[in-house]
Parts: structure tokens; C-alpha cells; sequence
């Protein structure tokens, strides 16, 4: 015979688990149509992406390390990512050339993807080197280059590079 506690008990493990199960879902049918729409738009919204190297490289050890790891820890990890482009993004952009409605767009499409995994799993690992590797290229590239547009061209081939790292690890995630 089940107590009132153990119905209620049983009832938000039910809840709990179809949560996370939901967002595995989300993440397995809807992440890679997001990607795919504004990873095109990150293309159009200006000419070919810049020839020149980016002086500051990204983390692909710690990138290799989530390619193993547990899948909640991979959800934050591209949770994070998304963030901190974001705030990249956030930067004084009054020099850049892009098309507006399509550089407008890919934000906000980059945005849902952002809204879908942040409350995905419980937040806990910051991820200090991804942290420092964002903080130097604002630095090594933004505010050395003065926010210039060849520096903006610089930040969307990274973005480029990084969203399609997020990308091959999604796909192995399930
Ligand atoms: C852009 O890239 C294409 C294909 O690589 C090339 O044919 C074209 O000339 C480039 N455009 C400019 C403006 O560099
Ligand atoms: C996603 O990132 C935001 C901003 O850093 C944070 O507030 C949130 O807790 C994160 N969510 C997860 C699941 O890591
Ligand atoms: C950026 O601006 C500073 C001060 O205005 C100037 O000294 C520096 O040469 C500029 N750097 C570039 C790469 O244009």
C-alpha cells in the first residue's frame, strides 16, 4: 500500500526523468535544424570568411576531453559555448559591414538554441579554459584591433569554427 509521500515521491521522479528525456530529444531532432540555419546565416550575412589567421587557439583539448565525456557535462559545455559567443557579440560592432537582418537573425536563432539548452540539465562545471580562451580573443583580437571590421571578420571565422566543433560533438552525444 503507497503512502500520499511515496505517491508524490514516485510521481517526481516520473517528472524528473521525462524532463531530461525530453530535452535528449530536443536535443537529438531540433539542435542540428538551428545550426544548420544559422550557421548559413553566419556565411551570407557577408563575404567570403577572412583568409587570415586567428591569433588565438582554441581549446581543442578540452574539446577532445567532452567528446568523452558524461552527457550532462556535455550539454553545459555547449550551453557555455553558446554563451560566451554571445556575449562576444554583445561588443561595440559599429564598424561592421554584415548585412543587418542577417546578422540580426543569426543572433536570435543562436539565442533559441541558447534559451533550449540552458535549462536542460542542472548547471554546475564552469569551464575555466573555455572562460580563458573567450577572454583572450575578445582581447587579442577586439580590443587589439581596435573593434575594426577586419577584427570582426576574424571573430566570425572563429564562430564559424567553433559552432562547427559544437556541431561534431552533438553528433556524437546519443
Ligand atoms: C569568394 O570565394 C569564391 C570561392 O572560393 C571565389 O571564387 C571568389 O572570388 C571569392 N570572392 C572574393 C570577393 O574574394
Ligand atoms: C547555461 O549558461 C548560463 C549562462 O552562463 C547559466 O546561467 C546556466 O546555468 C547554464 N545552464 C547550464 C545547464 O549549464
Ligand atoms: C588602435 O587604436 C590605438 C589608439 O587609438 C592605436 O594606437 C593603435 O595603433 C590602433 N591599433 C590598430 C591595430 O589599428
Amino acid at each position: 500500500m503507497f503512502t500520499m509521500q511515496s505517491w508524490i515521491f514516485l510521481f517526481l521522479i516520473l517528472c524528473s526523468t521525462q524532463s531530461s528525456c525530453s530535452c535528449c530529444d530536443w536535443i537529438r531532432d531540433h539542435y542540428g535544424t538551428l545550426s544548420r540555419e544559422y550557421l548559413s546565416l553566419l556565411d551570407e550575412m557577408g563575404g567570403n570568411i577572412t583568409k587570415q589567421d586567428v591569433p588565438v587557439f582554441f581549446p581543442e583539448s578540452l574539446y577532445r576531453r567532452m567528446e568523452d565525456a558524461q552527457y550532462e557535462v556535455q550539454v553545459r559545455f555547449l550551453n557555455e559555448t553558446i554563451h560566451e559567443i554571445f556575449k562576444l557579440f554583445d561588443e561595440n560592432m559599429d564598424a561592421v559591414t554584415w548585412e543587418e537582418k542577417k546578422l540580426d537573425d543569426f543572433l536570435i536563432l543562436l539565442h533559441r538554441q541558447f534559451q533550449n539548452l540552458k535549462s536542460c540539465v542542472s548547471p554546475a562545471t564552469k569551464f575555466k579554459r573555455l572562460k580563458r580562451f573567450f577572454k583572450k580573443l575578445n582581447k587579442k583580437v577586439l580590443v587589439e584591433m581596435n573593434y575594426s571590421a577586419q577584427a570582426w571578420e576574424l571573430i566570425r571565422k572563429e564562430t564559424k569554427y567553433i559552432l562547427e566543433k559544437l556541431d561534431l560533438l552533438v553528433a556524437t552525444m546519443h
